[in-house]
């Protein structure tokens, strides 16, 4: 006796028979019911529905008077659509086709080329393509997809998005990944083979490793029956395709130790019934318990309901569920959860980040924690949410956080007139602006987007949390300044940001450690406002003045010695030296003349002009620069006092003899 084997996943997939769902339930309801093609690939599955008034339309135009037209579950191009859509009609289009429809059409609409792997004679792959735009491009395989490249050199440079027919091989779709990723710089691949498609293809494929003769039940213009024969013949030499219990001969199984048994996507269960029985006939086995368990547990034994109900199984509104990405796009992110279901989890519903980008953040294959929001029946697909299990997940951290005192870390999303908002694990924390930042300041908006670390200080009954980014601040600045106490020195060199400015002068952030530049150390020059040499933000070299670490202050200094004038005029000039100078204030003894930014001197009134004049503004006015002679330069320890003189080089012989007047400098 033959043991027989059948797929578990054989026969309908919950597209199709959500579309032959719906049409029977539309001829239960009375209404005249047309499809748009044949509803499923099924020769007797049609001519049943056929049997109850079901007709077969073979375009839009085609729909009689009182008539509802059914898109099937391959869906239709967005043309297709539009001229449905003018009259009554039914859509019965996959959710995981509508999925593609919604991609291509968005990539489309961002000027992206489209490629599409699959069948172009495809009805699915027609209404796909019907909805790309202008550029797209349709291949079976590799090699056509490499012909493509050949005849459009500027890949390269163009933005792609592909996509796949729901029922494609799922071999040669990652051959065809591969090309594309190696061709194709700006690039995004969407997986959008249906898994109940490669669950099948899979399963089809193990079954024919170990089985001797493979059945493959389902219509003969069937591409995904076709497929799943073409797989299994890889492996079992004698598969045959059956489109029903009448196409079986008694050759076909003879010798057979281990039959294997699949179905197509649009193969009805009382088909392959029909061919189970068939086969028991001839080989007298219809006891076998491995085919009656396997049908029993078939989602095609079961009615609509029963197979919804059985796949939602105990799933409630705000059940926990893990999901595998499907797909992503920048609107919504499709993802499994192990139910024949589609789940989709919204773009507002991924996270509390109001600018994350779903298609950076999230990767095919990535594994979510999810809460179930609502099923939806009708389109037999379940909405879901990670930022609510977030939150959940996160609140429990939060109210720890809170008993323990704990530091916690967060971005900042958004700012608000009373304070800012931080996302931490998916929940909102409220930071009140006089907690947001270690000193009080007139603006936020700096703030938004930046990580920061924070305490709880208030729970609510309302779930609502307020934290303090002040607390952890302080802190952290206590912890700093004793630090710097204990290995600051004087005359440490340390690179610090200007952070306020006063009258009296600056101060400076060493890291944690605030000191100031007093307005004198800031510059050799004579200067009316810090501003003149720092402004707040700055990164500046400051060195270590003075330290009191009982009160906690530090004197800096910013001016360089080597900067000194004093110093640079005693290097470089000497009684004798002839200057320009420029003159900045006059009296009625003589005009201060600045001979470097710093140093001044004096020309006494006597020492301007060869002959006698009342006052220097006879002679010269501020502003003016002139030659003068240094005739004395006088230190006393504090002071340097320099004379200059003009008449000195007017008439040497003579002004050499003339004493000249001094000036601290
Ligand atoms: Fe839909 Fe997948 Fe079937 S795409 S129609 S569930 S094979």
């Amino acid at each position: 006796m033959a043991s027989v084997t059948v797929a578990k996943s054989a026969g309908f997939c919950f597209g199709v028979g959500r579309a032959v769902k719906l049409v029977q339930d539309l001829v239960a309801d009375g209404a005249k019911v047309c499809t748009l093609g044949p509803i499923i690939h099924n020769p007797q599955m049609v001519k049943k529905l056929s049997k109850q008034g079901v007709r077969i339309a073979s375009d839009p135009s085609d729909r009689r008077e009182g008539e509802t037209m059914v898109i099937r579950s391959h869906g239709v191009s967005r043309a297709v659509y539009d001229e449905v859509t003018r009259g009554a009609f039914a859509d019965a289009t996959c959710p995981y086709v509508s999925n593609i429809h919604r991609i291509v059409e968005e990539a489309a609409c961002a000027g992206h080329t489209i490629l599409i792997a699959g069948d172009k004679n495809h009805p699915e792959v027609q209404g796909i393509a019907g909805r790309a735009g202008e550029s797209c491009f349709v291949y079976a395989d590799e090699e056509e997809l490499l012909e493509i490249v050949r005849n459009n050199p500027d890949f390269g440079q163009k933005w792609i998005t592909a996509v796949c027919q729901t029922t494609y091989n799922s071999s040669k779709w990652k051959k065809c990944q591969k090309t594309l990723k190696k061709v194709c710089t700006n690039l995004k691949i969407f997986d959008t083979i249906c898994k109940a498609t490669s669950t099948r293809q899979q399963e089809a494929e193990e079954l024919s490793v170990s089985c001797d003769v493979i059945l493959v039940i389902g219509g003969k213009h069937s591409s995904n029956t076709a497929k799943l024969r073409d797989v299994c013949f890889t492996h079992c030499p004698r598969t045959y395709l059956l489109e029903s219990a009448d196409d079986l001969t008694p050759d076909m199984i003879e010798g057979a130790d281990n039959i294997g048994v699949t179905a197509g996507a649009s193969t009805p269960s009382e088909i392959i019934k029909e061919v189970l029985l068939a086969m028991s006939e001839i080989q007298n086995t219809t006891e076998n318990v491995e085919v009656e368990e396997t049908v029993e547990k078939s989602f095609d034994e079961m009615t609509f309901e029963e197979a919804l109900e059985a796949s939602l199984n105990s799933l409630n509104t705000d059940q926990k569920v893990k999901g595998t990405v499907l797909a992503v796009n920048s609107t919504e992110i499709q993802v499994d959860i192990g139910r024949k279901q589609t789940g989709f989890i919204p773009y507002r519903e991924y996270s509390n980040d109001a600018n994350v980008d779903l298609t950076k953040e999230v990767k095919v294959g990535d594994v979510l924690d999810l809460i179930v929001m609502r099923t939806n029946d009708q389109e037999g697909t379940i909405t879901l949410s990670k930022r609510r299990f977030d939150a959940i997940a996160g609140w429990d951290k939060i109210v720890e956080a809170k008993e323990s005192g704990a530091i916690l870390n967060g971005t900042v999303t958004e700012i608000n007139k009373g304070g800012v908002v931080v996302n931490c694990e998916g929940v909102r924390v409220f930071v009140p602006a006089s907690q947001a930042t270690a000193v009080r300041m007139d603006s936020l908006d700096f703030m938004k987007g930046t990580d920061v670390r924070f305490r709880i200080l208030e729970i609510n009954r309302g779930r609502r949390a307020v934290g303090s980014i002040r607390s952890v601040l302080r802190d952290e600045r206590k912890e700093n300044e004793a630090k710097f106490f204990e290995t600051a020195e004087v005359g440490q060199v340390m690179t610090g940001t200007v952070v306020a400015l006063t009258a009296y002068g600056a101060f400076v952030d060493l890291g944690g450690v605030r000191g100031m530049v007093h307005i004198s150390e800031l510059s050799w020059k004579r200067i009316k406002h810090p501003s003149e040499v720092v402004n707040v933000g700055d990164t500046i070299e400051v060195f270590i003045k003075a330290i009191d670490a009982e009160k906690g202050r530090v004197s800096l200094g910013y001016r360089k010695p080597e900067d000194n004038p004093s110093t640079i005029f005693a290097n470089n000039y000497s009684v004798g030296s002839v200057v320009d100078v420029t003159i900045v204030s006059m009296t009625d003894y003589g005009a201060f003349a600045r001979i470097l930014d710093g140093v001044e001197g004096l020309i006494h009134v006597s020492q301007i002009a060869d002959h006698r004049i009342e006052k220097p503004q006879d002679v010269l006015k501020v502003g003016d620069t002139v030659q003068a002679k240094i005739i004395d330069i006088v230190n006393d320890g504090k002071k340097t006092r320099i004379s200059l003189s003009m008449k000195a080089l007017l008439e040497p012989s003579e002004a050499s003899d003339d004493e000249g007047e001094t000036v601290e400098e």
